[in-house]
């Protein structure tokens, strides 16, 4: 009888013991492949044209939609987000057919993107206009010159806000 203090301490740490166990066993399923990440997930580089579409082109697109509505805010988010979408592009695809794609991207956008800039800090519709116009003829000039002018991306409108022109009949 004197001993049992004894076992129910020793049951205690052992049911103690047991619960810390499956605890981190139940810990490990949880966080899955997270855990030990599989060689192949880190090596997967999404190409440039999943790029585009991921990060290049809903922000063009959400550029255009801002000042539509007048929102110079969000316009200037929006900016500063798609900038920022080709500075990560053009690091994380350095060339393209041997020539400097980062060079490429800001010899095109660089004028494009000080005109909105300043369009959008003096909040001037016309001003903006024109220098979304300019960066849209930016996209299709390097896709011209890097043989995907089949991707024509255009100024969107009130009836579609999409900036993919895909109709062959204009
Ligand atoms: C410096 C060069 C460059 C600039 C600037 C550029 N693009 Fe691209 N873009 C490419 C290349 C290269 C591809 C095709 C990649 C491929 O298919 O391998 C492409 C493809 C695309 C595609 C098609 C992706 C697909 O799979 O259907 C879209 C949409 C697109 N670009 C949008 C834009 C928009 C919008 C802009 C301007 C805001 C822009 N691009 C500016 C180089 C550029």
């Amino acid at each position: 009888m004197r001993r049992r203090p004894f076992m129910v301490v020793a049951i205690a740490i052992t049911a103690a013991a047991i619960l810390a166990i499956c605890l981190a066993a139940l810990r490990g399923v949880a966080a899955g492949p997270e855990a030990t990440p599989s060689p192949h997930a880190i090596e997967y580089l999404p190409s440039i044209s999943d790029l585009m579409i991921a990060t290049i082109q809903p922000r063009h697109e959400r550029l255009w939609q801002a000042e539509q509505d007048g929102n110079w805010e969000f316009a200037a988010y929006e900016l500063g987000n798609l900038r920022g979408a080709f500075d990560r592009l053009g690091r994380a695809h350095p060339s393209e057919h041997d020539i400097s794609f980062p060079d490429m991207i800001t010899s095109v956008t660089e004028q494009p993107f000080k005109e909105l800039n300043s369009a959008i800090q003096s909040k001037d519709g016309t001003a903006f206009a024109k220098a979304y116009a300019d960066l849209t003829a930016a996209c299709n000039s390097c896709h011209q010159a890097l043989n995907h002018s089949v991707v024509e991306v255009r100024v969107p409108n009130r009836t579609s806000t999409s900036d993919l022109n895909t109709d062959t009949r204009n």
